[in-house]
């Protein structure tokens, strides 16, 4: 499975969960500032900067620069906005949407330089060592966006078996902490933020909850449903506390349920924004 067409299958989901008053803290607080400036870190396929486009959160003449580590994805965001229908690509490789012009730059986002109107890090901040990183961030910028900083749900029905569904939640989010991140990112982002100055100013979770609805899934709920039990699956695989048959056989239950239009998944997330000092 490809994690491109994941990121991009997962914009769909994004497009219904993100939070709505958050964005207006976010409009509110780049308000009246003249031709803004944003750098959003880790900016994959570049599902952002559509969107705030579509929600209108940013005014005409905004720069937005969208820096990732991996150039093969920053090249797909570049394709991505290119086709979107608000959009004229500049000689520079640079796209203007609708009004805002979305720059790519390949790099670490520890070596970006600062003075920006507001750093954005959406699903990121879970990858990464948090006060770190939220310390960083804020050095940037006079303002931030961090949306889908998940929190420490991972949840699928109809059960399996809830003993071993727990298990294999537990495993999952302590592959999770075993890396950078963590698995409980959202709830530390507050102390991250208040910590190096900052102030949160608004906050509310984006949850993603995907289920069949009447016409059953979309095309991009099923790919990513499918990417995401395959994801813990292969990040549980090995544990010590998990029996080998049995993680396959969940596994296959999991894909099947799919295909029957039954799954449910739930990730519980957290949107903040505010200000930098
Ligand atoms: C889970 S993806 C999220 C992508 C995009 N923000 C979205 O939600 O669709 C995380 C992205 O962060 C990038 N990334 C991780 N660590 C980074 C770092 N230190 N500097 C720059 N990019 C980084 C990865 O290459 C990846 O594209």
């Amino acid at each position: 499975m490809s994690f491109k067409r994941y990121l991009n299958a997962k914009a769909s989901v994004e497009r219904r969960s993100l939070d709505p008053t958050v964005l207006k803290e976010v409009e509110a607080l780049i308000k009246g500032r003249t031709e803004p400036t944003v750098l959003e870190v880790g900016a994959g396929t570049g599902s952002m900067p559509i969107h705030l486009s579509e929600k209108d959160v940013l005014p005409e003449g905004t720069s937005y620069t969208a820096l990732d580590k991996d150039g093969e994805v920053l090249d797909d965001a570049r394709r991505r906005l290119s086709e979107h229908r608000l959009s004229e690509t500049g000689s520079d490789g640079a796209v203007n949407i609708d009004g805002t012009e979305v720059g790519f730059v390949e790099g670490d986002l520890y070596d970006a330089d600062g003075g920006y109107d507001l750093a954005v890090a959406h699903a990121v901040l879970d990858l990464l060592p948090v006060g770190e990183a939220v310390e960083h961030l804020l050095d940037l910028s006079e303002a931030f966006y961090f949306p889908v900083c998940f929190d420490g749900v991972t949840a699928f029905e109809p059960t399996y078996d809830e003993g071993f569904d727990r298990r294999i939640e537990e495993a999952y989010h302590a592959t999770m902490d075993d890396r950078a991140g963590a698995s409980r990112t959202g709830r530390r982002v507050f102390g991250a933020v208040r910590d190096s100055g900052g102030a949160v100013t608004a906050a509310a979770s984006s949850d993603w909850v995907l289920f069949p609805g009447e016409d059953g899934y979309t095309e991009d709920e099923r790919y990513m449903l499918r990417y995401i039990v395959e994801t813990v699956g292969d990040a549980v695989e090995g544990a010590p506390e998990i029996d080998a048959d049995r993680l396959q056989s969940w596994v296959e239950d999991r894909l099947r349920r799919i295909e029957d239009e039954e799954l449910v998944y739930i990730a519980h997330q957290i949107d903040l924004a505010g200000r930098s000092n």
